[in-house]
C-alpha cells in the first residue's frame, strides 16, 4: 500500500463509508478540466462534476484567479459586525438571475446548513407573528442534507435510521407524476386541516440523491399555488439544481409560482470553495425586523460570507452567464435527448430520463443503494476511466458544462459497452 493510502488507512473516516472492511480509495493527485487524474496519472471523466459543484470544470483558471486575487487582500472576517465588498458584489450578480422576488441572502458553509437555515426562517417567520406552526411538507424520498432539519425533511431513511426519533415534525407527499395531482391536492387539504404547517421544502423538478427522479412541473405547480394560497412557505432546495442544471439557471425558473425562499450551495462557487446561501423574499425578512432583538434570527457560522468564497462565487455567476457555457449547456441537452432516444427501448432499462445537463435511466429490478450492482456498475466505469456514481440501480451523468465533444462522446460510449455487457 502506498504512504497515501497508508496514512489514510490509519487516521481517516470518510464520509458515507462502511470501514469494516479495509476500502482503500483512488488516490487523487490532480484535478483539471473534466479530468480527475489518479497518483499513476490514469485519468477520470468526471461524470457528475463532483456531486454537481465544478459545472465550470476543474481548476478553471477565472476562479483559480479570484481565489489568488482575494486570498491576498481580504481573507477572513467576522461577518456579524462587518460587510466587505465581494459580499455585495456577489449579492448583486446574483440577485441578477435569481427570481426576482428575492431580496435578501444569508450566508452559511453548505448544502445541509443553507437548508438548516430555511428551516428555522420558516419556523421563526410565524413565531415572530404570534403563530406556533409545528410541521414541515416534504416529498417523499426527497433529500436535503446531514443535519438535523435537513435529516428530517428527507425520506431517504437508508442514511436516516438511527436518528429518526429525534426528527422534526414532517408530512410527505408523492411527487407529482402528471397523473396525481388531484389526489396530491386532495390529500394536503387533509394535512392541512390536521396539522400547523408552516413551510413546504421541494427539490424543483429534479429530485437528485432520489436517483434524479424527475416531477411534472405542472403538478408542482399546482401544489405550491395551493399551499400559497393557504399561506404555507415554499422553499425551493436548489442545492442540487440551481445554477444550470435542469436548463434555466434555476429551476425555479420553469414554474410560474416562485418560492418564497431558496436554498442554494454546491455549484455556487464552481466546486472551488465550500459556500451556502439561503435567500427570501422581503416579506419573510420583514418579519424579523422589530424593536425587540430576540425577534432577529439569531444564527450565524465562524466562516459567513468568507470573502474567498464570495469571490469565487461572483465568478462563478460569470461563468454561468457567458455565452461558451450557455451554448455548452444547450448542446449537452440536445446530446443526452439523442442518447436517451437511442437507448429507451433497450431490454435492461427501465426508464430514462433527462432535464437539462442531467441524464439519467434505470436498469431492470431494484438494487440496494450501496449493494453488489452499484459496486459493479462503478468499477466499469471507474476500469474505463469515467468516474460516476450509481445509486442502487440507476445510472446518472451530470457533466461539466464544459466538457468537449470528444469527452461527452467517450461517457456514451462507455455507457453503451456497458449496456451492451448486461
Ligand atoms: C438537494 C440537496 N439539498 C441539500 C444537500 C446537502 O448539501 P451538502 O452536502 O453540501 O450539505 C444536497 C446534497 O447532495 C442536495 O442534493
Amino acid at each position: 500500500m502506498d504512504e497515501i493510502s497508508a496514512t489514510d488507512q490509519k487516521y481517516l473516516w470518510h464520509p458515507l463509508t462502511q470501514h469494516y472492511h479495509v476500502v482503500q480509495h483512488p488516490v487523487i493527485a490532480k484535478a483539471q478540466g473534466v479530468y480527475l487524474y489518479d497518483v499513476q496519472g490514469k485519468r477520470y471523466i468526471d461524470a457528475i462534476s463532483s456531486w454537481y459543484t465544478c459545472v465550470y470544470g476543474h481548476c478553471h483558471p477565472r476562479l483559480a484567479q479570484a481565489v489568488r486575487v482575494q486570498a491576498e487582500t481580504l481573507d477572513q472576517v467576522v461577518f456579524t459586525g462587518f460587510t466587505h465588498e465581494p459580499a455585495t458584489q456577489l449579492a448583486t450578480a446574483l440577485f441578477s438571475i435569481l427570481p426576482p422576488n428575492q431580496r435578501k441572502a444569508f450566508f452559511s458553509d453548505n448544502g445541509s446548513t443553507a437548508v438548516e437555515v430555511a428551516l428555522k426562517m420558516s419556523l421563526q417567520y410565524f413565531y415572530n407573528q404570534g403563530e406556533s406552526r409545528d410541521t414541515l411538507l416534504a416529498f417523499e424520498n426527497g433529500f436535503h442534507g446531514d443535519t438535523f432539519g435537513a435529516m428530517s425533511t428527507s425520506g431517504l431513511s437508508v442514511y436516516n435510521g438511527p436518528f429518526e426519533r429525534f426528527f422534526l415534525k414532517v408530512e410527505r407527499i408523492p411527487i407529482p407524476t402528471g397523473e396525481n395531482t388531484a389526489a396530491i391536492l386532495a390529500t394536503l387539504e387533509r394535512l392541512i386541516a390536521r396539522n400547523r404547517i408552516a413551510a413546504f421544502i421541494y427539490e424543483p423538478l429534479v429530485q437528485g440523491a432520489a436517483g434524479m427522479q424527475m416531477m411534472d412541473a405542472k403538478g408542482l405547480d399546482a401544489i405550491l399555488r395551493f399551499l400559497r394560497e393557504r399561506d404555507i412557505l415554499l422553499v425551493a432546495d436548489e442545492v442540487m439544481t440551481g445554477f444550470g442544471k435542469t436548463g434555466a439557471h434555476f429551476a425555479s425558473d420553469s414554474i410560474p409560482t416562485q418560492p418564497d425562499i431558496i436554498c442554494l450551495a454546491k455549484a455556487l462557487t464552481g466546486g472551488m470553495v465550500p459556500m451556502g446561501l439561503t435567500t427570501c423574499t422581503e416579506a419573510v425578512y420583514a418579519a424579523f425586523l422589530s424593536e425587540n432583538p430576540a425577534k432577529g434570527f439569531f444564527h450565524g457560522h465562524t466562516y459567513s460570507a468568507n470573502p474567498i468564497a464570495c469571490a469565487v462565487a461572483r465568478a462563478a455567476i460569470e461563468l454561468l452567464k457567458s455565452r461558451e457555457v450557455e451554448a455548452g449547456r444547450a448542446w449537452i441537452e440536445r446530446q443526452h435527448s439523442r442518447l436517451a432516444a437511442e437507448i429507451q427501448t433497450h431490454p435492461k432499462i427501465a426508464g430514462v430520463r433527462h432535464s437539462g445537463v442531467t441524464l439519467a435511466f434505470d436498469l431492470r429490478g431494484d438494487a440496494p443503494r450501496y449493494g453488489r450492482l452499484r459496486n459493479a456498475i462503478y468499477n466499469y466505469f471507474m476500469a474505463r476511466g469515467v468516474y460516476l456514481r450509481p445509486l442502487g440501480h440507476t445510472v446518472y451523468i451530470l457533466p461539466p458544462y464544459t466538457i468537449s465533444e470528444a469527452e461527452l462522446t467517450r461517457i456514451y460510449r462507455v455507457i453503451k459497452g456497458f449496456l451492451s455487457s448486461l
